[in-house]
């Protein structure tokens, strides 16, 4: 008997666990879109390379154009249909609302993702390449933009929004007491 090229697995996404029969080379970003119709997150490059994908896999970032959906499984996965408390906006979300993160729009979705990790990232002491002084005692440095920009590196935007996402992840950070 030939092996099979499909599975049954369960994905947890944004707190609802959803079985699903997949090719075993589906993406999770394919799963998302096409099986479980979460057209919020974008493909873009389809190949890790723009950011548009990004979803929050057990609260890292992750591009889920180059995550297998079987890999997913057994995984907490938030999507940006997830990341706002019922009508109540993420801090991060409103952020850019108020200031202007976006033009199309097209890679908000994984740009808000990327900067609620981002602002975890560096509550956590994470270092950057932007980073000066790496030593663990000196905690983390001062969310400054050349900091958010290195940190947000991975998420392009083609309408170069990218003045106006500086400062909306500035203001969402702030509210941890990071200086911007
Ligand atoms: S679509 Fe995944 S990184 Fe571009
Ligand atoms: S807002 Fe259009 S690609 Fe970023």
């Amino acid at each position: 008997m030939p092996p099979s090229t499909s599975s049954d697995l369960t994905l947890s996404v944004n707190g609802e666990k959803y079985t699903l029969t997949v090719d075993h080379r589906t993406t999770l970003l394919d799963a998302l879109r096409e099986r479980l119709d979460m057209t919020g997150t974008k493909k873009g490059c389809d190949q890790g390379q723009c950011g548009a994908c990004t979803v929050l896999v057990d609260g890292r970032r992750s591009v889920s154009c180059l995550q297998l959906a079987v890999a997913a499984e057994g995984r907490e996965i938030t999507t940006i249909e997830g990341v706002a408390e019922g009508e109540e906006l993420h801090p991060v979300q409103q952020a850019f609302l108020e200031l202007d993160g976006f033009q199309c729009g097209y890679c908000t979705p994984g740009q808000i993702c990327s900067a609620i990790a981002v602002i975890e990232e560096h509550a956590a002491g994470w270092p950057s390449a932007a980073t000066g002084d790496v030593r663990p005692e000196a905690g983390p440095p001062p969310l400054t933009p050349e900091e958010i920009r290195e940190r947000m590196s991975g998420n392009l935007c083609r309408c170069g929004a990218y003045v106006s996402i500086v400062q909306a992840v500035a203001r969402a950070a702030e509210a941890k007491g990071a200086v911007a």
